[in-house]
This record gives structure tokens, C-alpha cells and sequence, in this order.
């Protein structure tokens, strides 16, 4: 499989129990290397544009209210098939349907409070870690 790379997000709820460290290391155990990373405040411009594909979800005022609330810690993860590795490291969107030991099952609050974020295709990836760094913040 392929060296990829994916666009993490870990959201207020998390920045704000103080959980960065302890997501990092499910990253990290799972082989995922963060190759970025940089502690920022989305403004609600931020946040409606990155979420722009959900803009007529019902939920869409409430998810990029809550993104802009708080901190968030935006990374770049690397790794062999690393979308699909995050995507299994985080667990389901909804933690009540997330598998035991993943990051949403052990620390995810509710469906819109559920600690991460992470990109769910190549070209979504692409774009995602475009919207956040530059190539020089990207450090393999
Ligand atoms: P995320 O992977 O960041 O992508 C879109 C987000 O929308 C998703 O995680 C959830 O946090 C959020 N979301 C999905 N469904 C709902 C919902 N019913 N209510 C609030 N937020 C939601």
C-alpha cells in the first residue's frame, strides 16, 4: 500500500480536556506519523468554508459554531494507506457506534462533539491539508 497522507483535526471538545497528547499517541501507535501540526483558532469563516460540503445538513450552524469555539490542532498524518489507518484509529462518527479503543469510543462526547476530524478520500485529502499548511510546514 501507498505512503498517503490525510488532514486531522482534533476539535475544541478535546483541545479543551486537554486530550492532544493522548490522541497524538493513538496516532502514533497506530504508525501514523504526524508530519504538521500547529494549535490554531478557526474563525466561523474558517469553518463554513472548510465544512462547505455539508451546507445544507441540518447541523451545519451547530458543527462550525462548535469548530469555531475553541482551540483546534490541525495535523498532517502520513503513513501506508493513512485515510483509511486514521479513519479506523478514530472510530465512528457517532461514538456511540465507535469500536472500543478507538479515539471517538474512549474520549468523543456526542456526534458533533466527537474529538477528531479526518479527511475520507485522496482528493479530499489534498484539499483539506491545502486549506490548512503549506508545503514547507510539511515535514516528512
Ligand atoms: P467530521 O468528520 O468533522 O465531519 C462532519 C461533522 O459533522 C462530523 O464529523 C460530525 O462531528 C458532524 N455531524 C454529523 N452529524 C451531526 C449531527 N447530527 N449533529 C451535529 N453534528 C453532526
Amino acid at each position: 500500500m501507498a505512503t498517503e497522507r490525510t488532514l486531522s483535526i482534533i476539535k475544541p471538545d478535546a483541545t479543551g480536556r486537554n486530550l492532544t497528547g493522548r490522541i497524538n499517541a493513538k496516532f502514533e501507535e497506530a504508525g501514523l506519523r504526524i508530519v504538521a501540526q500547529k494549535r490554531i483558532r478557526m474563525s466561523m469563516a474558517d469553518a463554513e468554508a472548510f465544512y462547505a460540503v455539508h451546507k445544507e445538513r441540518p447541523f451545519f450552524g451547530e458543527l462550525t459554531a462548535f469548530m469555531a469555539s475553541g482551540p483546534v490542532v490541525v495535523q498532517v498524518l502520513e503513513g501506508e494507506g493513512a485515510i483509511v489507518k486514521n479513519r479506523d484509529v478514530m472510530g465512528a462518527t457517532n461514538p456511540a457506534d465507535a469500536a472500543p479503543g478507538t479515539i471517538r469510543a474512549e474520549f468523543a462526547q456526542s456526534v458533533g462533539e466527537n474529538s477528531v476530524h479526518g479527511s475520507d478520500a485522496p482528493e479530499t485529502a489534498a484539499e483539506e491539508i491545502a486549506f490548512f499548511f503549506s508545503g514547507r510546514e510539511i515535514v516528512g
